[in-house]
């Protein structure tokens, strides 16, 4: 049996494939193939098809039918993180930004897919202009709404009125409660009509992130969410922020990937029991950058283990504990990006080294948001409490 990624030829099909064993375990035991009986292709595999894998360092990725058709594990089993609330957040979502507002019908098919795919997780915000296409989404998939975790987050211009920003986003889901909403990012906008941007109120100039974030708690009250968060905070801020939480964020959500591996954040908030959400896992390739897809040292290690890029990637994420959000619209990565293999120690260090080398350590993402005056949607690195070094170089 071959270790390696397997698609079906039929466009958009997607047989499921049930892997019968944690992703934590070193050794897999047996796959367990499961037709999908709304697939419009001829794949036929019976329930009783179970397979013995072979014994060895990695995980099972792709097997062929004993029918020798070629079929693709979809519903890997995806660990659960337990948040510091108690509840529990499938360890890779589905990132639904764009990279552009809106997104319209793109959105709506693209979360249609990845429920197919077997995805039960997303990630949205107000500030995408999709939450009313990732909503209906799940409301069309028949999906019950428990099995799906669902995030979406606070725009910068609505840090001075978070009730009712927070109603107009469950409105535009059309969904009675969220899983988690996130305070999207520290600074408040001073101008509704504009998203990001530089026109923002100094970090002691209300309303502050402390006041929005208190603003935020009288949410649960309602049951309307279940978990708060924040996303773009450093140390620096959580310092000022954590004091002053009666409910302490259950993730913080941030660039991360190898070379921004977010070492001493991590280990700051696991100690305040906050798990890191990765966003940008890929370094946010786009058709005229590479993102970490091209990068030598991890294609070298994915062509050794038969595996993409992408998900060498979010293996590396979900095995060091942090959630993970890769965005696709194409439904053969769909399924890769949620086939988790087990990386060995000599893997994990080859990737947790890579930052080391030179000019590697470096933001990828947030340098696209870096406006001509050198602000992070408005404030200094300083204010932001991030080295100025990590996006100033550029891939
Ligand atoms: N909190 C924040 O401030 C913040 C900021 C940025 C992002 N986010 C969230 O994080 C999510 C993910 O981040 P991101 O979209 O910036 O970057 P990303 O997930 O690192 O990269 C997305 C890009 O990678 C491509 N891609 C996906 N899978 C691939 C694969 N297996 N092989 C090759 N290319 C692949 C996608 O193209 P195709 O679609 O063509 O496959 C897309 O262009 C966002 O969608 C959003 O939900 C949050």
């Amino acid at each position: 049996m071959r270790r390696e990624i397997i698609s079906c030829s039929t466009p958009l099909c997607f047989p499921k494939a049930k892997i019968a064993f944690p992703v934590e375990e070193p050794k897999p035991s047996k796959v367990l193939m499961v037709p999908n009986e709304e697939c419009p292709c001829e794949v036929t595999v019976s329930r009783e098809d179970e397979f013995e894998t072979e014994a060895g360092g990695g995980c099972m990725v792709g097997v062929k039918s004993p029918f020798n058709r070629i079929i693709t594990p979809m519903a890997l089993k995806i660990p659960h993180f337990t948040l510091n609330d108690g509840t529990e957040m499938p360890a890779v979502g589905l990132g639904t930004s764009l990279a552009m507002f809106g997104g319209g019908e793109r959105v709506y098919q693209m979360c249609l897919n990845a429920l197919k795919a077997g995805y039960r997780h997303f990630d949205t915000a107000a500030g995408y202009g999709n939450e009313n296409e990732v909503g209906r989404a799940i409301q069309d998939s028949g999906i019950p709404r428990n099995e799906i975790y669902l995030t979406t987050k606070l725009a910068n211009p609505d840090h001075n009125r978070v009730q009712a920003a927070f109603e107009k986003s469950l409105k535009d889901l059309d969904l009675e409660y969220v899983d988690l909403y996130l305070l999207h990012w520290p600074q408040a906008g001073k101008d509704r009509a504009e998203l990001w941007g530089d026109a923002v109120f100094r970090p002691d100039e209300s309303p502050t992130f402390v006041e929005t974030w208190k603003e935020m708690e009288k949410l649960l009250e309602s049951g309307k969410v279940k978990s708060l968060g924040v996303s773009n905070f450093s140390i620096k801020n959580l310092e000022i922020l954590l004091p002053h939480c009666t409910v302490v964020p259950v993730t913080n959500q941030v660039e991360l990937h190898p070379c921004l591996p977010q070492n001493e954040l991590k280990d700051y908030c696991e100690e305040k029991g906050i798990i890191l959400t990765a966003f940008s896992p890929l370094g946010f390739p786009l058709p005229n950058r590479p993102g970490l897809i091209k990068n030598e040292t991890i294609k070298a290690l994915a062509n050794k283990l038969s595996i993409d890029v992408a998900q060498v990637l979010i293996s590396w994420g979900v095995q060091r504990k942090t959630v993970v959000i890769p965005k696709t619209e194409n439904p053969q990565r769909m399924a890769s990006n949620i086939t988790l293999v087990q990386l060995s120690p000599e893997d994990m260090k080859v990737l947790d080294d890579l930052h080391r080398q030179p000019k590697m350590h470096r933001s990828i993402a947030v340098s696209s948001i870096v406006s001509a005056k050198g602000r992070i949607n408005g404030w200094t690195c300083d204010e932001m409490g991030w080295p100025e070094h990590l996006y100033r170089l550029d891939i």
